[in-house]
């Protein structure tokens, strides 16, 4: 896999995420939200971008299928151990969103924690048919889009991510910049570990909805349902779009 991709997570930005967010870290409330619709759904679910298996595992526990995908190896092998801990089970594949391939049809792909604003603009077409490819005729995608609220470009933030008593990731991260036409932040990240650093190149795009729903209309998708903030009413302001939707 492209290490050099600018979205890819090494390996310290993998162990930060999974230290930062184990097995079950609910965010805003999505982990109980995708319980509940997939427990009502039958069959395999294709969790695009499954990270260390914070939303994977939970899922899992609760007897739905997941089969796993990742570009990043390193985060798989986190998500690999996270499932020997929980003694958990579930097939996983090393490759990218844009063109896997794999020889099943998935009732459910879901794509939560904004992991599609991760992929470059100029791959979504890619990514949407391949998930047409993979979706069961009567099949469902879920994917959550993320809106760029809180991003201040200037604002830099440094601090020591402790891993084990002297153990620690000094971070720094630094908010570049807001590209109003490319519909982009962009973030670079800083790890250093004793002797190792690791850079992570870090653009998040974002959609408008009706922009997001011609999008998929074009791409053959219908039936498409928008859910806000997980459902979760008390969260006034919108973080996040459930975009579902069939074929
Ligand atoms: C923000 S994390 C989310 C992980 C997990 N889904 C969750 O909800 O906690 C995004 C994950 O998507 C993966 N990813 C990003 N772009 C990808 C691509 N083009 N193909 C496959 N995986 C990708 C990253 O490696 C990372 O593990």
């Amino acid at each position: 896999m492209n290490k050099n991709n600018k979205n890819y997570y090494g390996s310290l930005s993998s162990l930060v995420y999974d230290i930062s967010k184990p097995p079950g870290t609910s965010i805003d409330g999505d982990i109980e939200f995708y319980t509940q619709e997939l427990i009502r759904r039958d069959g395999i679910v294709l969790e695009a971008g499954v990270g260390n298996g914070r939303m994977a595992i939970p899922l899992l526990r609760k007897g739905i299928s997941i089969f796993a995908l990742d570009n990043s190896s390193e985060m798989l092998e986190i998500y690999n151990k996270n499932l020997k801990k929980y003694n958990m089970q579930s097939d996983s594949v090393h490759a990218d969103l844009k063109d896997f391939k794999v020889d099943i049809k998935f009732e459910t792909i879901i794509m939560p924690n904004g992991s599609f604003c991760l992929i470059d603009r100029n791959h979504i077409l890619d990514v949407l048919n391949n998930f047409k490819n993979h979706l069961a005729d009567n099949g469902k995608v879920y994917i959550d889009l993320i809106f760029p609220t809180s991003f201040k470009p200037g604002n830099v933030h440094e601090f020591d991510f402790l891993i084990d008593n002297d153990d620690y990731i000094k971070i720094k991260n630094k908010s570049i910049s807001m590209n109003w036409i490319e519909q982009k932040t962009y973030t670079e990240l800083e790890y250093k570990r004793n002797s190792t650093t690791e850079i992570q190149h870090f653009s998040l795009w974002w959609y408008g909805v009706e922009e997001f729903k011609n999008i998929l209309m074009n791409s053959g998708f219908k039936d498409i349902h928008i859910i806000e903030n997980y459902n979760n009413v008390k969260n006034l302001n919108l973080k996040t779009l459930t975009f579902i939707f069939g074929k």
